[in-house]
C-alpha cells in the first residue's frame, strides 16, 4: 500500500478531478491520506484563474521539496510529486524549470494517463515528465469506476472546457475546446454514486448549461433541462444541482426545470461579472445587463423561491465609477443570497490583459470593499430571513466542534446542529433557530427522523 495525498485549489471541477485522480491510482496500490508528510505521492491539483491562485502553488512547492528531502534523507523513501490542473497546463515549462524536484507535470485532460507517468517518472533525475496534451481521446472513457465513495452529496462534470473566450478568462486555454459527456455516461455514473450513498448530485462544467447531448434512442438532442428532468427519476437521487451556468446559455427548458423538478434545489449560481453595458461588451459576454434581469425575472416567476448566487468582477480594463455604479446598481436590483466577488487580475495571453486602461490597486480595493459590503448585507439579510422555517438539510459530515454536525439546505447555506455520526446521509426536517453571515444554525433538540427530500420549504421564503 502506498499513500496519496493530493491537495485541491480552484473550482469544484478540480475537486471532481482530484477524487477522480484516486480513482485512477487506487488500482496500482495508492490509497488517500490527509498527512503530506507520509506521503509516497503528492499532488497538488492547482488553479490558474487569478494571479494569486496560480502563485500559491510555487509557495507550497518550496514546502514539498523539503519534505521530499526528508523523506529521502531520514527515511530513505521515494516522495513523488505532481503538478496537476490549470496552472500545470499553463505553465508546465515554467514549473518544471523553477521547480526542477517535481516529478510530473499533468494537465487537466490527461490525467487518466498518471499511472504511465509514474511509471516513466524517475525521482533521481532531477527532471520532470511532463504531460500536458489536449489529447484526441477524452479522458472520461478511461476513468475507472468509482474506487472511493464520494459521499452523500457528490461532484460530477458533465462538461468540460469552454469556446466562450470571455476576454479575462484563462479557462478556455487551460482547459480546452467545450466538451459534453454523453448522456448515457453521465447516468450511469449518477446511478453508480446514488448505489454507493450519494443522494445529491451536482453537475459541473465550467458553462455546465452549454451542455448537450444526443439522446440513445434517438429522440432528438438533449439540453441540459433534459439531462435534469432524465436524471431525476433516479430512485434515491433526493437532490439535484448544477454549476456554474452562463447567462447565454439559460434556455426555457432548463428554466422550466426549476419549475417542473422536485429534486432540483432551488438555488442558481449564475455570474454576470458586471451590470454595465459596456464592461460586458468588453469582457465578451455577449449579453446586456437587462438580459441577465430578464433571465432573473423569468426563474423567479417560475420558481419563486428560487436563491441566486453570483461573480463579481471590479476593476476590469476600462470600468468608470459610472460603469462600477452600473455593478452596485444591478446587485441592488437582484437581491444576491450569496456571492463572489474578485479584482480583476490580468492574465497572461488574454485579450484583456494587455488592452484598455488598468485600473489602478487601490481603486479596485475601494471597489471591492464596497460591492462586498453589499453582498454581505444581502446574505445575512436572506439568511436572517430563514429564521423560524424547517427546512429539509442533507447531512454531510461532522462540523468543527464535538457533537456537532453539518449540512446543507436547498438553499446551499451552511447548517450547524448538534447531532452525530451516525446521521451522515440523512435528510433531516430542521427549524431553523440562528442565521449568520455565513452559515444557519439549528438548535440542539432535534428529531433525528429521516424524511424524504423535496425542495419545498415550510414558511416560505
Ligand atoms: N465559467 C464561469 C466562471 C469560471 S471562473 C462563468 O463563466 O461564469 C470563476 C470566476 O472567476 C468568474 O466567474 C470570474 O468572476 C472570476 N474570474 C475569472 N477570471 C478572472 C480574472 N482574470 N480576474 C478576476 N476574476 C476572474
Ligand atoms: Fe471563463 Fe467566460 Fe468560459 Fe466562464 S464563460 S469559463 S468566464 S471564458
Ligand atoms: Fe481554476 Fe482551472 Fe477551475 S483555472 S477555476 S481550476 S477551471
Amino acid at each position: 500500500m502506498k499513500k496519496l495525498y493530493i491537495k485541491t485549489f480552484g473550482c469544484q471541477m478540480n475537486v471532481y478531478d482530484s477524487e477522480r485522480m484516486a480513482d485512477v491510482l487506487a488500482p496500482t496500490g495508492y490509497v488517500q491520506t490527509d498527512a503530506p508528510e507520509d506521503a509516497d505521492m503528492v499532488i497538488l491539483n492547482t488553479c490558474h484563474i487569478r494571479e494569486k491562485a496560480s502563485e500559491k502553488v510555487f509557495s507550497d512547492l518550496g514546502r514539498l521539496r523539503v519534505l521530499k528531502k526528508r523523506a529521502q534523507e531520514q527515511q530513505n523513501r521515494q516522495m513523488l510529486i505532481a503538478v496537476a490542473g490549470c496552472v500545470a497546463q499553463a505553465e508546465g515549462e515554467e514549473i518544471t524549470r523553477r521547480a526542477p524536484y517535481v516529478d510530473m507535470v499533468v494537465g487537466p485532460q490527461t490525467y487518466h494517463r498518471l499511472p504511465e507517468l509514474v511509471a516513466r517518472a524517475d525521482p533521481s533525475a532531477r527532471k520532470s515528465v511532463v504531460d500536458t496534451e489536449f489529447p484526441q481521446e477524452v479522458k472520461f472513457d478511461f476513468l475507472p469506476e468509482e474506487a472511493v465513495p464520494r459521499g452523500p452529496a457528490a461532484f460530477l462534470s458533465v462538461q468540460e472546457g469552454c469556446d466562450k473566450f470571455c476576454s479575462f478568462c484563462v479557462v478556455p486555454y487551460t482547459r480546452g475546446a467545450e466538451f459534453s459527456r454523453p448522456a448515457s455516461q453521465i447516468l450511469a455514473e449518477a446511478r453508480r454514486l446514488v448505489a454507493s450513498g450519494t443522494r445529491e448530485i451536482t453537475l459541473l462544467g465550467q458553462n455546465v448549461n452549454a451542455w448537450h447531448g444526443q439522446a440513445d434512442n434517438n429522440d432528438g438532442t438533449w439540453g441540459l433541462g433534459r439531462l435534469l428532468r432524465e436524471l431525476a427519476e433516479i430512485d434515491g437521487l433526493d437532490r439535484l444541482r448544477y454549476t456554474t451556468s452562463h447567462p447565454l446559455d439559460m434556455d426555457e427548458e432548463l428554466m422550466t426545470a426549476h419549475r417542473d423538478i422536485p429534486v432540483l434545489m432551488p438555488y442558481l449560481h449564475l455570474p454576470v461579472q458586471a451590470g454595465s453595458d459596456k464592461i460586458l461588451a468588453a469582457m465578451n459576454r455577449r449579453h446586456k445587463a437587462d438580459d441577465y434581469r430578464r433571465i432573473i425575472e423569468r426563474l423567479r416567476a417560475l420558481r419563486p423561491d428560487i436563491a441566486l448566487s453570483g461573480d463579481f468582477i471590479v476593476g476590469f480594463p476600462g470600468e468608470s465609477d459610472k460603469d462600477f455604479a452600473d455593478t452596485i446598481k444591478l446587485v441592488s436590483d437582484i437581491g444576491y443570497a450569496s456571492a463572489y466577488s474578485f479584482k480583476y487580475s490580468a492574465r497572461p495571453g488574454t485579450p484583456a490583459s494587455g488592452a484598455g486602461e488598468q485600473i489602478e490597486e487601490g481603486v479596485k480595493s475601494d471597489r471591492l470593499a464596497a460591492l462586498q459590503q453589499l453582498l454581505d448585507a444581502q446574505q445575512l439579510a436572506f439568511n436572517k430571513k430563514c429564521e423560524g422555517m424547517t427546512m429539509p438539510v442533507l447531512i454531510e459530515k461532522q462540523g468543527g466542534r464535538d457533537g456537532q454536525m453539518t449540512g446543507r439546505s436547498p438553499f446551499m447555506q451552511s447548517v450547524y446542529l448538534a447531532g452525530d455520526a451516525s446521521w451522515i446521509g440523512r435528510i433531516m426536517e430542521l427549524e431553523i433557530t440562528q442565521a449568520r453571515q455565513n452559515s444557519l444554525w439549528s438548535a440542539p433538540a432535534v428529531i433525528p427522523a429521516d424524511t424524504t427530500a423535496n425542495a419545498t420549504t415550510k414558511g416560505a421564503a
